[in-house]
């Protein structure tokens, strides 16, 4: 198995992990298989990105006994996951992750808008789910989930998340948010640690000075720079060469608290956050 590390509950959970959002779903069954074929076995996906079938036909031919990946091995924790898993075609998930604080409205439509362009959404908090939330899963964790939120989560559940995932990156080291996620004994897992811009005018971590020095240096690519310096901290070796501490600092001092994941709205030629009114969306805080 690749790289990991051990959940609070004895879990491994791979280091490295294949997001599947903005895939071209045409690709995406090849893409997975491929990813298997490599030794990667961590898959991150979510049913609002609507490619959940897709990556289940892959698992399929490539999960259990006498296959690619054998059961064990393989890494991902009541309608929503009775879909995912009947899409998923599996029977239980290793890790199942509350995507946002937040819910949107319920029905057919993933996005369900107001006139104005914000998000109709639901008013269930997220500690009426969670409180009663069980199935064929393994372990629970939270996406998007500020500090408060995830301390709000542990005070009123005895079932404990082993992992936040938030976007993360050398533009956004979050280092209080998972000072705090380290002391709850959570996890931390990056998403878009490439930095994935949606705007031509946001700042291009691919393409930072030091970034292409030290892919230079190392003969790496620039994505793999990124990569590493995201578990160097770990001390866990993933590609064969190692930063010095004077380089990780370099890197470091690239955090600006930048975030390119918020739902934006466009109005008059400007942007701003689409949900940032909402009572429980989790960025108003500063972690
Ligand atoms: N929990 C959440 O709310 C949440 C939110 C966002 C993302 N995520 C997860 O995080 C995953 C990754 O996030 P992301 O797609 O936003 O960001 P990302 O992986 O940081 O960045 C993707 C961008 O990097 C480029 N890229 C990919 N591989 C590259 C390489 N080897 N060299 C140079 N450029 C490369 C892609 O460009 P091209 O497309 O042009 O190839 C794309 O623009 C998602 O798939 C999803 O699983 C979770």
């Amino acid at each position: 198995m690749a790289a990991s590390c051990v959940l609070y509950t004895g879990q491994k959970m791979p280091l490295i992990g294949l997001g599947i959002w903005k895939s071209e779903p045409s690709q995406l069954k090849a893409t997975v298989k491929y990813t298997f074929s490599v030794g990667y076995c961590h898959i991150d996906c979510a049913a609002i990105y609507g490619s959940e079938p897709e990556i289940g036909e892959a698992l399929k031919e490539d999960v259990g006994p006498g296959k690619a990946v054998p059961w064990e091995e393989l890494f991902d924790v009541e309608p929503a996951l009775q879909k995912t898993l009947a899409d998923l075609q599996l029977e239980y998930l290793d890790l199942y992750l509350m995507h946002w604080p937040y819910a949107f409205e319920q029905g057919d439509n993933p996005f369900p808008k107001n006139a104005d362009g914000t998000i109709c959404c639901d008013s269930t908090h997220y500690k009426e789910p969670w409180k009663t939330l069980k199935g064929p899963v393994q372990v629970l964790g939270l996406s998007n989930f500020n500090s408060w939120q995830i301390d709000n989560v542990l005070s009123v559940t005895s079932v404990h998340p082993a992992v936040l995932q938030v976007e993360c990156y050398s533009y956004l080291t979050q280092n209080e948010l998972i000072a705090n996620c380290q002391a709850c004994g959570l996890e931390v897992t990056a998403y878009s640690p490439l930095g994935s811009s949606d705007y031509s005018d946001e700042p291009v971590l691919l393409e930072e000075a030091v970034v292409l020095a030290l892919a230079k240096k190392y003969g790496q690519s620039p994505a793999q720079i990124l990569l590493k310096w995201q578990v160097q901290w770990k001390n866990i070796k993933v590609f064969d060469f190692t930063f010095s501490l004077e380089e990780m600092k370099q890197l470091n001092a690239l955090n600006k608290n930048w975030q390119y994941i918020v739902p934006m709205l466009m109005v008059d030629g400007k942007r701003f956050p689409r949900d940032a009114g909402h009572p429980l969306y989790p960025f108003n805080d500063p972690y």
